[in-house]
């Protein structure tokens, strides 16, 4: 990817089917039949993009997707995402064994689920699309890209999953799916609120590790017996969050940020003005802050979950600026940062900007 006029390739830790169909199409390449594993032959001087995509599988364009950059690994040269592409195939063939596709009866963990193949006319094996390739999967109203209710799109419709024996390794698919890492909690009964149309799946039971959540062992498709406030979600482990603790302000205190399941702190070294500015905007405390050092050492124990924050003028989130991995004891407690953002929220709140920062 060429980010800021210097090209990069992107690191596989993350990178998933749905991030590859997007690249497959952004290149009129088709769609994504694989994301080889193992070493790719990569120039020994090419910087690497922690950056994590999280697709949908609908998006014209990768910079379109959800991304996440803040804590993101250390990507080792050998663990490089690729992608092989089905080439410019428009054409579904009449060959093609639709029931292969279908979560109906069919085996619990069809590993291309998609598509089908056989021999070409030619020898080359070739690939033929199947209707379920429209597929796609996202979260809804969970406050970020991996974490919500789960809604998938079929026949130009997004519907949800009943939570009849919804359980973790269903979860774990969905969430391994969506680039958002491990699952934390399978949610039932709406907790993330009622979805409309469609209910496609009910009584799944995944195993775990297949590579689409429509893959595993169902009631069939669009087989129910359900109501929406039954509807399943997710939280999964790259879900994040931020807010500041304090015991009487709204736009001061200990930053913290939401990861892995677990609150933690945020380091100071370094954290230059434009990092403080993002992190006041995002909470709504207005346009720039301060770290205030002159606090005593805080109580108790947390983890102190990520240092190095840099971000940069075109970062639009402070889930985009770059820093050093995720790591429990990112620094030790007397480094945790303490912001006082120049806005009030109670200030805001009688302009303008108040209603705008709130919804
Ligand atoms: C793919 O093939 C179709 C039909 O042959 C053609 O109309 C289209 O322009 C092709 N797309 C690309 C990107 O080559
Ligand atoms: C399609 O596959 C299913 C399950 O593998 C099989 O039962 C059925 O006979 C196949 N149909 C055709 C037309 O090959
Ligand atoms: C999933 O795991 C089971 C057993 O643990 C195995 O039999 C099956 O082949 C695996 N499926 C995939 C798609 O890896
Ligand atoms: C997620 O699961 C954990 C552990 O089971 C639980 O403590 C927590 O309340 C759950 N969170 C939600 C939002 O369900
Ligand atoms: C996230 O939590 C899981 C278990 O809860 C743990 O195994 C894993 O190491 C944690 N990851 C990080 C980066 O702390
Ligand atoms: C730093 O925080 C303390 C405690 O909340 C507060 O009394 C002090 O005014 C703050 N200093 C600055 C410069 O914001
Ligand atoms: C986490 O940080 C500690 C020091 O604070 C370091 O020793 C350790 O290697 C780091 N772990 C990872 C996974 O980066």
């Amino acid at each position: 990817m060429n980010i800021s006029g210097r090209w990069r390739v992107l690191c596989a830790s993350h990178w998933s089917l749905a991030n590859a169909n997007v690249v497959c199409r952004q290149l009129g390449c088709g769609v994504a039949i694989s994301t080889p594993r193992g070493p790719h032959l990569v120039e020994g001087n090419d910087q690497i993009s922690t950056a994590r995509f999280h697709c949908s599988g609908a998006e014209a364009f990768l910079w379109s997707c959800p991304v996440t950059v803040l804590g993101g690994p250390d990507c080792s040269h050998g663990n490089t995402a690729s992608v092989i592409c089905s080439g410019n195939q428009t054409q579904v063939l009449p060959q093609c064994n639709d029931s292969v596709s279908e979560p109906v009866g069919s085996a619990a963990s069809e590993e291309s689920a998609p598509y089908c193949s056989g021999e070409g006319p030619t020898g080359q094996k070739t690939l033929f699309i199947t209707p379920s390739m429209g597929r796609q999967l996202r979260l809804v109203d969970g406050g970020g890209p991996c974490a919500g209710r789960v809604e998938i799109m079929d026949q130009d419709s997004w519907g949800t999953i009943c939570d009849d024996s919804w359980d973790l390794d269903d979860a774990r698919v969905v969430c391994r799916q969506l680039g958002c890492g491990e699952a934390l909690n399978a949610t039932r009964s709406a907790h993330f609120g009622a979805g409309s149309g469609p209910i496609w799946l009910d009584d799944l039971n995944c195993a775990g590790n297949e590579s689409h959540v429509w893959n595993c062992p169902s009631q069939g498709w669009g087989k129910h017996d359900c109501r929406h406030k039954q509807d399943a979600g997710v939280i999964c482990s790259e879900f994040l969050a931020l807010r500041m603790v304090s015991e009487d302000q709204q736009c001061a205190g200990w930053l913290e940020v939401f990861y892995n399941g677990t609150w933690g702190s945020v380091c100071r070294s370094p954290m230059e003005d434009i990092t403080v500015s993002m992190i006041c905007r995002q909470l709504g405390c207005g346009n720039s802050g301060s770290l205030n050092s002159s606090v005593a050492l805080r109580e108790g124990s947390r983890p102190q979950w990520v240092d190095g924050i840099q971000c940069q003028k075109t970062d639009t989130s402070l889930w985009q600026c770059p820093s050093d991995p995720w790591n429990y004891t990112s620094c030790s407690p007397k480094e945790e940062v303490y912001i006082s953002c120049a806005g009030d929220l109670l200030f805001l709140c009688l302009s303008q900007l108040c209603r705008m920062s709130l919804v």
